[in-house]
């Protein structure tokens, strides 16, 4: 893997070096895998789920005892985009050997329905889907975890924003996966997710197909112990300073939330030699602007009371009683019932969260972008 410009990277990950701890739920992780068990990752929004299983999986693949998978259903919204996602990843991660396509993917790939084209430069072989009739999902599935099941090393797949699976139009979807599952006891899987309500119904409700099926592996924001050292240590790499009370400040206004300590020490890092509590204001201030266009979408998207409560979460923060009269009539929200309402409404959609019996804005940066309107 190439450096990275900035050691505080801001796109999944980039090897050890620019990785922050997460020793305790690498060591959790390699005890459920080891011992054969599944395992759900979840957490509030930009934690770190993704990340961490991109480490745990070089962990993994270094021991030469496994082999890894990872496969993305952000962008699968139906069960055939799913399919597609997991052929390619497989294709990707195994298809493509300097003796060109072996038997075994030949095979794979010809009961999927899917067709090989090559480069005519390059002659790199292409992987073309698509052309499977729907209906033969199950087959399709089938085939790919036979095709895991059959390689030498123990493989483990992660299927990242797994919630997908229970927002497609087939009904059945989630249970489709759920007998592909079982049915490939001697496959490891870890279900991630972004959408933390979604991902703990799935697996926490007794009538949903994957109902207590796999191990639960929830991630807290990084401790102040553990992310001042990093930090310390990258900005004295280049003799660059920054206190341990500015690192505590940061820590605190991103409510521990990992995308956002890394991009306020991204620019910190990029802008100062010795960061001044200026410096953290003008930042903060420059990544707000930025995001502006971003959030003046949300009060279109929201009805007016709605929009009202949410904008008052975010100054309050943090909120023990949503419902109290003080609350409402600093705001003048009205009726507790429409507060009450709105609120069931926004936190559906994640927008609030309750964490701890306090309720918040989810997304940090709208949260105090909100909090200065
Ligand atoms: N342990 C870590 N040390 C340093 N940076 C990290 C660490 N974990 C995550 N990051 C960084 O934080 C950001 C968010 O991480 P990531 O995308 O893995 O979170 P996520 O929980 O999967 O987010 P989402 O909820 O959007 O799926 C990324 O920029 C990533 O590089
Ligand atoms: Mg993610």
């Amino acid at each position: 893997m190439k450096k990275p410009d900035n050691p505080f990277v801001l796109n999944t990950y980039h090897g050890k070096a620019y990785f922050c701890d997460r020793e305790d739920d690498l060591i959790a992780l390699q005890e459920h895998i080891k011992n054969g068990r599944n395992v759900v990752l979840y957490a509030w929004r930009r934690l770190g789920k993704s990340a961490l299983v991109h480490r745990f999986f070089e962990e993994l693949e270094g021991s030469g005892d496994y082999e890894t998978l990872y496969v993305d259903f952000l962008g699968a919204i139906s069960i055939e985009d799913a399919i597609k996602e997991l052929s390619s990843a497989v294709f990707e991660r195994f298809g493509k050997n300097k003796s060109g396509i072996n038997a075994t993917i030949q095979k794979l790939i010809s009961s999927i329905g899917a067709t090989i084209s090559f480069d005519p430069i390059s002659g790199t072989p292409t992987l073309n889907l698509g052309l499977s009739p729907s209906g033969n999902e199950e087959q399709s599935l089938h085939a790919l975890g036979e095709f895991l099941d059959q390689r030498k090393k123990r493989v483990v797949v992660a299927i990242d924003e797994f919630q997908q699976v229970a927002t497609y139009s087939e009904t059945n979807a989630e249970a489709m996966f759920r007998t592909w599952v079982q049915k490939f006891p001697s496959i490891r899987f870890i279900f991630s997710g972004s959408h933390r309500g979604m991902m703990a119904e799935m697996f926490l409700e007794k009538n949903r197909p994957f109902y207590l099926s796999a191990q639960l592996l929830s991630l807290d924001p990084i401790p102040f112990e553990k992310y001042n050292p990093f930090i310390q240590a990258h900005f004295g790499a280049k003799r660059k300073v920054i206190s341990e009370e500015i690192v505590k400040s940061i820590l605190d206004w991103s409510r521990g939330q990992t995308y956002t300590i890394q991009l306020i020490c991204n620019y910190l890092y990029a802008q100062c030699q010795e960061v001044k509590e200026v410096d953290v204001q003008r930042v903060k201030t420059d990544i707000l602007a930025q995001q502006q266009a971003i959030f003046a979408n949300f009060p279109k998207m929201l009805t007016k009371t709605q929009w009202k409560v949410f904008q008052a979460i975010a100054k309050e923060e943090p909120l023990r009683n949503p419902l109290s009269k003080e609350f409402i009539s600093k705001y003048r929200l009205g009726a507790a019932s429409t507060v009450s309402t709105a609120i069931k409404s926004l936190q559906k959609q994640e927008l609030v969260i309750e964490d701890d019996g306090v309720f918040l804005v989810h997304e940090v940066l709208l949260a105090r972008w909100m909090a200065r309107l």
